[in-house]
């Protein structure tokens, strides 16, 4: 089958890492970069350190306003579909990259495949929920991470058989990459984890855009019982210049890290705070209590687990939670599948389902294309 993958944001360069290795054993993948991240740190570091084969095609869209963000992908991923002879087209996630290269996928005529498809925090404010809903909506194959996304859907009137649970491939990579994790630690950050610490991480519009959602938050750290470890993502590097905030005494603040770095802050974490989406994640595959600053979240199986609280942007709650950390819980159900994700998602795109779909869409194109 010849597949064309889109990554623009750092999580779907991490969640691509093991899925390309996985569909490249047995298919044609063409990937293409939209842009969306672009700094070294954002985005290149990843393909280097994670073994990435470098994107066919980068749409370079760089930062936009969301609307003009999300038309130039579809401007500009259109061209480039245009181009390629696919079958079908792959997206992830809940990111402008991927909501602007699904409506292009559909509109010429291609089978559509989103992964991590049926999460849902149900906060229409967020626009990655939004992206979320449009995704999976318009999809011919959701690719789920758990049974309860999977029932999601199937409540919202997505039939059965466009929806296979296939498990997380970042619990794939998670896996593979934490033994060998702490190796690589720049050394004052190896130091620092011999003692106790927590991780924070911050990007999400919601709580950096918003000038005393962001000052709540850290005044909640103020005078921290342990180092904050708190690698900057440049949104939120932005948002602090720009409002003229200081970070609180204690904080040990850095660039963006590498993945592997991050995993092994995430597991000698005392606690994990953050907005999000892949490090609550993370912190569970870690098994680490984790506090989402957040009013919502669509990963609500951790919390369930007892594993993740929601905190909101409360000056409080993260106090308590810095004075009394959250212990974790005696158990920690397999939530993400076994870390073989990458695998089922091959064996899903290889389905008679998908076949099918490959076959319908290829003799629309075609009749239209002689009509
Ligand atoms: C995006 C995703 C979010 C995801 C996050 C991962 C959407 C709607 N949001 O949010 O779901 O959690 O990526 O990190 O797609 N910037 C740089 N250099 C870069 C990238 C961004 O300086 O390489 C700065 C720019 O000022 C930009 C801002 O960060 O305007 C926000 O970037 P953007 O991609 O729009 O949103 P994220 O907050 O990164
Ligand atoms: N990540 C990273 N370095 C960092 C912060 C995050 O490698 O400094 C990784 C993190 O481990 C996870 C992914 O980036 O695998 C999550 O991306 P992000 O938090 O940007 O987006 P979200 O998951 O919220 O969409």
């Amino acid at each position: 089958m010849k597949l064309v993958s889109i990554v623009g944001a750092r999580p779907e360069f991490v969640q691509v890492a093991v899925l390309s290795r996985a569909l490249r054993a047995r298919h044609r993948e063409t990937l293409v970069h939209t842009g969306q991240h672009y700094d070294a740190g954002m985005s290149g570091r990843f393909f280097a350190e994670l073994e990435i084969e470098p994107a066919e095609i980068d749409l370079n869209v760089g930062s936009l306003p969301a609307s003009v963000q999300t038309a130039e992908i579809v401007r500009r991923f259109s061209g480039a579909l245009a181009q390629l002879d696919a079958d079908a087209v792959i997206v992830r996630g809940d990111t402008n990259s991927t909501l602007g290269a699904a409506i292009v996928a559909k509109q010429h005529l291609l089978p559509l495949v989103h992964i991590e498809a049926g999460m849902r925090s149900y906060d229409r404010t967020a626009p990655e929920e939004i992206n979320r809903l449009a995704v999976d909506h318009i999809s011919d194959l959701c690719l789920t991470t758990d049974a309860a996304a999977a029932q999601r859907l199937r409540a919202e009137g997505v039939a059965d058989e466009a929806i296979a649970v296939c498990g997380d491939v970042m619990y794939d990579l998670f896996l593979q990459v934490l033994p060998g994790a702490a190796a690589g630690l720049p050394p004052a950050l190896a130091a620092l984890t011999e003692r106790p610490f927590v991780l924070l991480t911050l990007h999400r519009g919601e709580n950096v855009d918003d000038r005393a959602r962001l000052a709540s938050i850290l005044a909640g750290f103020e005078s921290a019982p342990v180092p904050v470890v708190f690698p900057v993502h440049p949104r939120t590097a932005a948002r602090l210049r720009e409002f003229g905030i200081a970070l609180p005494p204690g904080f040990v603040a850095c660039e963006p890290l590498g993945y592997a770095d991050m995993v092994a802050l995430e597991s000698r974490a005392r606690t994990v705070f953050t907005d999000s989406g892949g490090v609550q994640r993370e912190a569970y595959f870690a098994g680490v209590p984790c506090v989402t600053l957040r009013d919502a979240t669509e990963w609500t199986n951790t919390i369930d687990a007892g594993w993740n609280r929601l905190a909101g942007a409360s000056t409080g709650e993260i106090r308590r939670a810095l004075l009394d950390p959250p212990a974790a819980p005696a158990a920690r159900p397999a939530l993400f599948g076994d870390g073989d994700a990458a695998q089922r998602i091959v064996t899903a795109l290889e389905s008679a389902k998908m076949s099918e779909l490959v076959a319908f869409y290829r003799g629309v194109r075609a009749a239209r294309r002689s009509a």
